[in-house]
């Protein structure tokens, strides 16, 4: 039986045009064609927590246009509930413009569109619901600060355990990462850079048992290629080596990690092992093209760890 989760975050159309390299400031590279794919770091994390096994839960925005309807049809089709969702008129759904180069990485650009008109007011109330039948919390920064905010309080206020992707590091973000007395923080999941973002400079371990003793809560940092790293806020650290894998598109590669995480806390594992699993579901991830093209299905983690 999975736990229950409840994502919040935003929801896009992923345009993605897959080229020989990136292109540089001011240069055009030309592929062949352009793929529409579901994304936004919500959303894909969702549906990863989905596959995993989770119920889930979505909180964001699409625009109330063909774009927004396809991609809750999509998101139900994955057995995501979208009542969170809100539909809003007069402003499109979230797109982002990606280019994929032939050794799987990726440059992101999102026109926000709905996910900037996520609300502080919407978030508490869809919250509040669902809290008493929620096992953890994942929040991811593609909506508005102030809706992160909430989400993260309204979670640690009642003991739920809250997970913050902080992708991409909002400014004001690192106001929230203040413990409060009894209250437990944040879990936060940075990649190196958004941790750099968070923390200045220094080696990514050092930076990260740094973090965990602010926050008092642990720290995972996603390392790509490298694995990750698990730091619990009395400086215990474990790298979590890479699982081999062919890299075709590393799109989403952390919104897996993330969903498949939160599934695994909401589930019962403990730290390590919750992030063991989401470790080989983000490298099994990369292995096909879009966002959630490869994102593994419960059994295909179990067969994989
Ligand atoms: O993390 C990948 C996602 O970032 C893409 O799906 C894109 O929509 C952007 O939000």
């Amino acid at each position: 039986m999975g736990g229950r989760v409840v994502v919040v975050g935003a929801v896009n159309v992923d345009l993605v045009v897959a080229a020989e390299r990136l292109p540089g400031p001011g240069e055009t590279v030309v592929g062949p064609r352009v793929e529409h794919f579901g994304g936004g770091k919500g959303a894909n994390a969702a549906v990863a927590a989905a596959r995993a096994g989770a119920d889930v839960l979505l909180i964001g925005a699409v625009g109330a246009d063909d774009t927004g309807r396809a991609a809750l049809d999509e998101l139900r089709g994955e057995g995501v509930r979208v009542d969170g969702v809100a539909v809003l008129d007069g402003v499109p759904t979230g797109v982002a413009l990606i280019v994929v180069d032939a050794a799987g990485e990726n440059q992101i650009a999102v026109g926000a569109g709905a996910n900037a008109g996520v609300e502080r007011d919407q978030v508490r109330a869809a919250l509040v619901d669902a809290l008493p039948h929620t096992d953890c919390v994942l929040v991811s920064t593609e909506i508005p600060l102030a809706a992160v905010v909430v989400a993260v309080e309204t979670a640690t206020a009642v003991g739920v355990p809250c997970v913050l992707n902080p992708a991409p590091v909002l400014p004001g973000l690192a106001g929230l990462l203040v413990p409060r007395p009894g209250l437990h923080g944040p879990l936060l999941t940075p990649n190196v850079g958004e941790l750099a973002a968070l923390t200045g400079p220094g080696p990514t371990g050092v930076r990260a048992v740094g973090l965990a003793a602010r926050t008092e809560a642990p720290v995972v940092v996603t390392l790509g290629g490298e694995g990750a790293l698990v730091v619990e806020p009395g400086g215990m650290v474990e790298h979590l080596p890479p699982r081999p894998t062919t890299v075709c598109d590393t799109t989403g590669a952390g919104d897996t990690f993330n969903g498949v995480f939160a599934a695994q806390l909401a589930a019962g594992a403990g730290l390590l092992d919750a992030a063991r699993a989401a470790n080989v579901a983000a490298a099994l991830s990369v292995a096909q093209v879009g966002a959630r093209g490869g994102m593994p299905s419960a059994e295909l983690i179990a067969a994989s760890m």
